[in-house]
């Protein structure tokens, strides 16, 4: 731990939780680098101008909010409704989908402000740190990479509160929330100690989107989804943009507890993890997407797109977003898109969302 190099600026991912916050001293005494922090709107609904004076007190020089809500929308979660990119079968891959466009801004954001080194907050178990590394070596090779938590010397939650209040960092004040979450506009992720038995129900209270199925409105409601060359374009007639468009989904689907996701998954390093989701658009856009495919893709072709999603997830939730192998699959998506126009009819009632129509001008069936 001795002489470590040193850095003039560090840009680091931001969140404003415990372990970003420690980071900032922690990285301004070990490397006597100035911190610039970037956090990125990608629809959290979180206070994130509190967010920034937050890092400004605990020692960031320049703390950077940007809004890339639309910009996710349209250059990510677009592109992943064509690609019908779900990870294992089951996993819309939020989480995967946002890093590549943080790690990119933190770049451009390096390259402004002369910044010679980017950090960020991942453990050394998880997917994210390699996304975040993947892409900051496919788009800045010469910039170090720092992850204080695979360094440091805290080993537990505790030990990094002490530094904290040693060195009058501003904390929450509530009681800590058990649970680690990850979460925006394409959906959110629960993770917390004792989800790690596979066979334990995820507690009531651990969910954020969605509301119960079994306290959900009686009835039903009925939507109609339309796409325009593979992008959901209007609800029910009403043209939207995509934000809007998808937290009217989030709004709807959750209100009737649909798109609640309990899987384990297999992650990149080697070990198999217990995941809680939640993803009430993606479900009801992933499933209205795939249903116009149905009738407008000839048979070899709808086959062989699926294949083609299967690989696409894998790459996004490996974190290659920037390699070519995604560039030349999304031409391959693209190209298939074109017929992709129409309508899907939904109802949507308690913990469930049924396709009851759908119709396009491209449809083959006869
Ligand atoms: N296992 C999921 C993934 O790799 C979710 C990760 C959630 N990340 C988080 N920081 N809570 O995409």
């Amino acid at each position: 731990m001795s002489n470590p190099k040193q850095f003039k600026k560090i840009v680091c991912a931001y969140s404003g939780g415990l372990d970003t916050s420690v980071m900032i001293p922690w990285m301004k005494e070990r490397y006597g680098a100035e911190i610039i922090t970037y956090t990125g709107d990608l629809g959290q609904g979180e206070d994130l101008d509190a967010v920034r004076k937050k890092a400004l007190n605990t020692g960031a020089s320049v703390a950077i909010v940007d809004d890339l809500r639309q910009r996710f929308v349209e250059e990510f979660l677009w592109p992943a409704v064509k690609a019908g990119a779900v990870y294992e079968g089951v996993y819309p891959l939020h989480t995967a989908f946002g890093r590549p466009l943080l790690a990119q801004r933190m770049v451009e954001v390096a390259r402004e402000h002369g910044a010679d080194a980017l950090a960020h907050g991942c453990s050394g178990k998880g997917n994210d740190q390699i996304r975040f590394e993947v892409t900051f070596r496919a788009l800045a090779p010469d910039l170090a990479i720092i992850a204080p938590l695979r360094e440091w010397e805290f080993k537990t939650r505790e030990l990094e509160m002490d530094y904290a209040v040693a060195h009058d960092l501003p904390l929450p004040i509530t009681r800590e929330n058990p649970y680690s979450i990850d979460q925006h506009l394409w959906g959110c992720a629960i993770e917390c100690g004792e989800l790690e038995d596979l066979w334990t129900e995820p507690p009531p209270e651990a969910w954020i989107m969605t509301k119960d199925p079994s306290n959900a409105p009686r009835g039903s409601v009925e939507m109609v989804i339309r796409f325009e060359r593979g992008i959901p374009v209007a609800i029910d007639g009403r043209e939207m943009g995509g934000v809007e468009l998808i937290e009217y989904c989030n709004d709807l689907a959750g209100t009737f507890g649909v798109g609640r996701i309990d899987m384990v998954e297999n992650r990149v390093v080697g070990l198999k993890s217990r995941e809680i989701y939640e993803a009430p658009a993606a479900t009801l856009l992933h499933m209205a997407h795939t249903e116009l495919e149905r009738i407008c893709f000839d048979r070899a072709t709808f086959n062989y797109k699926r294949k083609v999603s299967q690989d696409y997830a894998n790459i996004v939730y490996d974190g290659t977003w920037f390699g070519p192998l995604r560039a030349a699959l999304q031409a391959f998506i693209e190209h298939t898109q074109r017929p992709v126009t129409g309508e899907v009819h939904i109802r949507v009632s308690a913990g469930l969302a049924r396709i009851t129509g759908r119709r396009s001008p491209y449809s083959l069936y006869d």
